[in-house]
């Protein structure tokens, strides 16, 4: 019992020791490897900036198609404001309205088809991603280990430690650049993605805003026209689903004759219909 704990104290005391030099060791290359720390540190940052201004820039790029949004929303109140007041007219007007007004789409359905053509950036970063995850881990994880490592295999040579150490950090200087090609290789392609993801959004918001306007510009025309057509028949519809036109050309008549030309002449009594113009 008793040599056992005299063993123990022995042994105790050698690990003292050797955690005393390792120690002596370790510290002696302090400010060389904060100096490299913080270079790793600041890669890391500039790997975290390039990716949140890439998502940025992307969102800002697709904000173009919010704003055709609301410019499409802007010419269907105008086009609404325009129309909603000829219904109240009269019921010819109303029955206008009612008849074209209805190619017309709704804001909100425009407004949904317009965003069904939002980019998205999905899967186009995740390469970039995927190489800053991994220089992180690489300088968490496998740095700090074989830092560790020249410390537990040389605890006392300092020549052999400051041989370790230096191969170690010239080994993540050697990883940072290939890491720094791989990224920046990645970075390009993504915006290459974006880029092409963006340009059929902005395509298809583009037709959108084209076929909307078209629309809308169509159905005003008829409306319109229907409305001039009352005018111009005096009726309550011009078409009255006769073929056979006469046209009787109201210029010609004298006004003070008792008699005016017989505009039935000619024609077969056995004829179904006959609609006569005026002109
Ligand atoms: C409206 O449409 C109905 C049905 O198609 C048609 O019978 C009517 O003549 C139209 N009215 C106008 C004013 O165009
Ligand atoms: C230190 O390095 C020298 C030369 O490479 C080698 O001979 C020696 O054994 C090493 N010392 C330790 C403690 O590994
Ligand atoms: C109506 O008659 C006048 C006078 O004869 C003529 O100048 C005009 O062209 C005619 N209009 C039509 C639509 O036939
Ligand atoms: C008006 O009546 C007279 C005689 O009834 C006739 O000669 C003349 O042609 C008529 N004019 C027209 C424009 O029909
Ligand atoms: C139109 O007129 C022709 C000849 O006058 C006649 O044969 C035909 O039945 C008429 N059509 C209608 C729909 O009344």
């Amino acid at each position: 019992m008793q040599s056992f704990l005299i063993a123990t104290a022995i042994s105790l005391v050698i690990v003292g020791l050797a955690g005393a030099q390792s120690s002596t060791v370790a510290n002696s290359l302090d400010d060389y490897i904060d100096q490299n720390q913080r270079q790793y540190e600041a890669q890391i940052r500039k790997y975290e900036e390039a990716l949140a201004n890439f998502r940025t820039l992307f969102s800002k790029r697709q904000q173009v198609i919010d704003v055709q949004a609301d410019l499409l929303q802007q010419k269907l109140e105008e086009a609404f404001v325009r129309i909603n007041p000829l219904s109240l007219i009269d019921p010819w007007h109303k029955q206008c309205v009612q008849n074209y007004s209805s190619s017309i789409p709704t804001i909100a359905t425009v407004r949904s088809r317009v965003a069904s053509c939002q980019a998205t950036i999905s899967t186009a970063l995740n390469s970039a991603d995927s190489v800053y995850n991994t220089l992180k881990k690489y300088y968490n994880t496998n740095l700090k280990n074989s830092l560790a490592d020249c410390v537990k295999k040389f605890p006392s040579a300092q020549l052999n430690y400051t041989v370790c150490v230096t191969k170690v950090i010239a080994d993540a200087n050697a990883y940072s650049i290939s890491s720094q090609n791989s990224f920046n290789t990645h970075v390009k392609d993504a915006d290459c993605t974006v880029d092409s993801r963006l340009r059929s959004a902005w395509t298809c918001s583009f037709g959108q805003v084209y076929s909307t306007s078209a629309a809308i510009e169509n159905a005003l025309r008829l409306i319109d026209n229907c409305i001039d057509n009352q005018l111009v028949c005096g009726s309550v519809s011009c078409s009255s689903g006769c073929p056979n036109v006469s046209t009787i050309n109201l210029t010609e008549a004298d006004f003070r004759n008792e008699t005016i030309r017989n505009p039935f002449r000619g024609l077969s009594a056995q004829a179904g219909c006959r609609e006569f113009r005026f002109k």
